[in-house]
């Protein structure tokens, strides 16, 4: 561990620490543009700098680097002593927004990265100069689509070199590069190739200006309007943790959200447009016998099912942990059988984050105790009286004669079901779900379920209530009976 005072305040942290990071600790916001913890120091953009004492001149922050430091009596004593508020900080900060803003365009009430810009941000906090120049502003391409996803305003950019070191060191396909030399400098896609590649958009999020945007979200709204909830990616097993963008009841956008354990920093392109799925197709009625009806008649002939004597049970690896635990109890309470069990097609997986199970909470069927045999269940359906399943599309040839289908998408329910219910998603309730590696990760709700939704657990243990067996419908529930017994916690 290093020592380091900042501001006259002294903390410890990890040795090889930068002072960027030990300031956060320390509650102390450097401003910094070119600095990113998920790629390699560059340290040219010179927003970071700070005074260190007894250093020649002011060093930049991100690449002054913490060591354990002893004195001559072998104690230690701070590696670096920092003041990042003096009057010389100041000036330096000003004059480096100067410096950048001296070729940027008039563009903010036209440019969508306006309201969340590194540029917008700082200026108002570290800048505030007026414009000394006198030549006209550089001119170079605006808006041009560099690859399917994202699009390269020149103008806006400041040349941080993330998005070239994103493709050089994180995905290793080269694309983007700085081209020309002084003010003519740019970022250019390599001559005769696209950004095309399956984490391409992690440059949107990277890039600290307007300069890249994403074809997708772009123009779309404006993000003081949206509110963030935390949740995770459920487009495979990987579970990457993202920040779900939302307004009125509607998903906008998916940004990763960094957990070094699952997802670092980044996210793949296949999973960052599954937000869509939270939007369109969904289940927003109850049905019976092909008829919209009110949700309670629907519930009414559900448990008509339930207790038609041999139930079955399936549940699908989208469903969460409470779901499959519920559906467990209750399948026990009324003497029935449950599987886990899921048709969803596979994927492309790779060496780094995509796994090519579709699904985000296969690990559940195993962690709850869910039989997982598909050959049982082809063998007892026949036997059945009734078959209830829970977010999963049965493949045609597995259908029940007296299905209730519990579904968040209309495409998932078959056609013949006796019942059909809407149930929520994972934007719209708390739920917990494990990944690949087993680890289990909560989310929080954006909003309200679309149309009469439920969360499935909810709506399954209201039924067990209803016919005499009492079932935890609430999260806090869940997880306590979950805790006690199967050891499995929050
Ligand atoms: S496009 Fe954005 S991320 Fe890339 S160098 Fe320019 S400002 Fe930095
Ligand atoms: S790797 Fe999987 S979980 Fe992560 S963003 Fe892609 S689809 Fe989603
Ligand atoms: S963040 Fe340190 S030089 Fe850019």
């Amino acid at each position: 561990m290093a020592l380091v005072t900042i501001n006259g305040q002294t903390l410890e942290v990890p040795d090889g620490t930068n002072v960027v990071e030990a300031a956060a600790l320390a509650g102390v916001d450097i401003p910094h543009y070119c600095y990113h913890p998920g790629l390699p120091i560059d340290g040219n953009c010179r927003m970071c700098l700070v005074e260190v004492e007894g250093a020649r001149g002011p060093q930049i922050a991100c690449n002054t680097l913490l060591r354990t430091t002893r004195n001559k009596e072998g104690d230690e004593v701070p590696a670096a002593v920092v003041k990042t508020e003096t009057d010389a900080v100041r000036q330096m900060r000003q004059g480096v927004m100067e410096f950048l803003l001296l070729n940027h365009p008039i563009d903010c009430p036209v440019c969508d990265q306006a309201g969340e810009c590194g540029l917008q941000d700082y200026y108002m906090e570290h800048g505030k100069h007026d414009h000394r120049s006198v030549v006209p502003k550089v001119e170079k391409v605006k808006a041009q689509p560099i690859g399917p996803n994202v699009i390269l305003d020149q103008e806006r950019c400041i040349l941080c070199s993330r998005c070239v070191r994103f493709t050089r060191e994180v995905t290793k396909t080269h694309e983007l590069v700085i081209a020309g030399r002084g003010d003519k400098s740019r970022i250019e896609v390599f001559p005769g190739t696209e950004l095309d590649n399956d984490y391409a958009t992690n440059v949107v999020d990277l890039c600290p200006v307007g300069a890249l945007t994403s074809r997708d979200f772009r123009f779309k709204k404006r993000v003081w309007f949206l509110k963030t909830a935390s949740s995770i990616c459920t487009g495979c097993s990987r579970g990457c943790n993202v920040h779900l963008d939302h307004d009125g009841g509607k998903a906008y956008r998916y940004r990763p959200r960094a957990n070094e354990a699952v997802n670092r920093w980044w996210m793949c392109d296949r999973g960052r447009f599954t937000y869509k799925a939270i939007n369109e197709g969904r289940q927003r009625d109850a049905k019976v016998g092909g008829q919209v009806v009110p949700f309670a008649k629907a519930t009414q002939e559900l448990r008509q099912l339930l207790g038609s004597g041999k139930v079955g049970f399936v549940v699908g690896a989208h469903a969460s942990l409470e779901d499959m635990a519920v559906v467990k109890w209750l399948s026990a309470a009324l003497g029935a059988r449950a599987w886990g069990l899921d048709w969803s097609e596979q994927g492309k997986e790779d060496d780094f984050l995509m796994k090519a199970d579709l699904t985000p909470n296969r690990q559940g069927f195993a962690l709850i105790g869910l039989d997982s045999d598909e050959t049982s269940f082809r063998e007892a359906l026949p036997g059945l009286t009734a078959l209830v399943t829970v977010a999963v599309a049965l493949p045609s040839g597995l259908v029940h004669a007296r299905t209730a289908a519990l579904v968040t998408h209309a495409a998932a329910a078959p056609e013949s079901a006796a019942v059909v219910l809407p149930i929520a998603m994972h934007a719209e309730r708390h739920a917990a779900y494990a990944n690949v590696d087993g680890i289990i990760q909560h989310v929080e709700p954006a909003f309200e379920p679309a149309g009469d939704a439920l969360p499935a657990s909810a709506l399954l243990a209201l039924q067990g209530a209803g016919m005499g067996y009492p079932l935890p419908f609430d999260r806090e529930g869940v997880w306590k009976r979950l805790d006690a017994e199967r050891g499995v916690t929050a």
